[in-house]
């Protein structure tokens, strides 16, 4: 079986919509298809100042949503980064391996820098990327399942993976992106130009999945679209609708086609309303399970126990080939 490995930060509490349809449904579809391997990662939840309180309980909150998303801890390894020390130790050797001026050249990094002031900014944020190339090339990863703005990261894990193969000899697999173009990118429900996420410079433009489902409805009900009427899927032309479209057809199976028929001659109105609808029938549930793993933190913390340990497995071997191949003396 090809591997697949990806991560979901822990930081923001809630996943928001973009962070489900653009990446954690198809990690629920590839534990199907593929030795899947899903973290939290704590780790890089530090490059930006966090409190250590609320950091412990959205890791568990973190973990809690990816289960109630329909992981398995049957059909993949789900853990959580730091139980799994190797993460650190190869991304030191990967640091060394990193140029400065790459590392500077990582978008990301310019984004999240320039809203903290760039002397504010932590070092660790600076090497974020290349703590996540660590990530992927411990496990040997064929795929990487992730939306639009981590494919910089991936392109930088191709090129550190080829470039130690070459210095030392094979050692790493080099992954691909896993990005279904659908939902590679979902925008924001105010402003339909920029991507969804927790930075969103309105609320009414975000959608948290673990949200009271009636603000979520509002928030579909009252979002942008544009003066025309039609109701075709053009991100060009008609970027609010396309979005709501490419939300709708993911969420219920519908091709976008068939949507555009279903509301050809009707409304934004109708097509928001219904939108709606379909958005509460999903996150009910998901808050509903959600909160039945958070209620048992025994079975939670088991599970990503056992998580740890198959990782660590995998993890360690990597890490040992890669100490020995830079001329690490074996500790005898
Ligand atoms: P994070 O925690 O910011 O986001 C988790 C996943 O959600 C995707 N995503 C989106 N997809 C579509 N539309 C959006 N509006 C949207 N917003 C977020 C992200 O692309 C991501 O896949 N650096 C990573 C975490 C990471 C990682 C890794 C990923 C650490 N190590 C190793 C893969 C492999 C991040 O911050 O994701």
């Amino acid at each position: 079986r090809p591997r697949v490995l990806s991560g979901i930060q822990p930081t923001a509490g809630s996943f928001h919509l973009g962070n489900y349809l653009g990446a954690v449904r198809q990690w629920v579809s590839l534990q199907e298809t593929h030795d899947a391997f899903y973290m939290v990662v704590d780790l890089h939840a530090i490059t930006i100042p966090q409190d250590p309180a609320e950091l412990r309980a959205n890791t568990r909150l973190a973990a809690a949503q990816l289960l109630a998303a329909g992981l398995d801890p049957d059909r993949c390894t789900l853990f959580v980064q730091s139980h799994v020390p190797e993460h650190a130790q190869l991304a030191w050797v990967m640091n060394c391996l990193t140029g400065f001026g790459e590392a500077s050249r990582m978008t990301q990094f310019k984004d999240k820098s320039a809203k903290q002031g760039a002397d504010r900014a932590s070092v660790g944020l600076f090497t974020y990327p290349i703590l996540q190339v660590a990530d992927i090339l411990l496990y040997q990863a064929n795929e990487v399942p992730v939306g639009e703005d981590q494919r910089q990261h991936i392109e930088l894990t191709r090129d550190l993976a080829e470039r130690f193969n070459g210095r030392f000899g094979e050692t790493f697999t080099v992954p691909s992106a896993y990005i279904l173009k659908e939902t590679a990118k979902i925008y924001d429900l105010q402003d339909p130009t920029v991507k969804m996420s927790k930075s969103a410079s309105t609320p009414k433009g975000l959608i948290n999945l673990l949200d009271d489902p009636k603000s979520t409805a509002k928030k579909v009900r009252s979002a942008v679209t544009d003066t025309d009427t039609v109701i075709r899927f053009d991100p060009e032309a008609k970027p609010g609708v396309s979005n709501l479209l490419s939300i709708y057809s993911t969420l219920t199976g519908t091709g976008v086609g068939e949507l555009e028929e279903k509301y050809a001659g009707k409304g934004y109105g109708a097509l928001k309303t219904d939108l709606a609808e379909v958005m509460v029938e999903f996150v009910t549930p998901f808050r509903e399970r959600t909160q039945g793993y958070l209620d048992d933190p025994e079975t939670l913390d088991s599970i990503l126990a056992k998580g740890a340990e198959k990782a660590r497995a995998v993890a360690a071997e990597t890490l040992a080939e890669a100490y020995a191949r830079v001329g690490f003396l074996p500790a005898k």
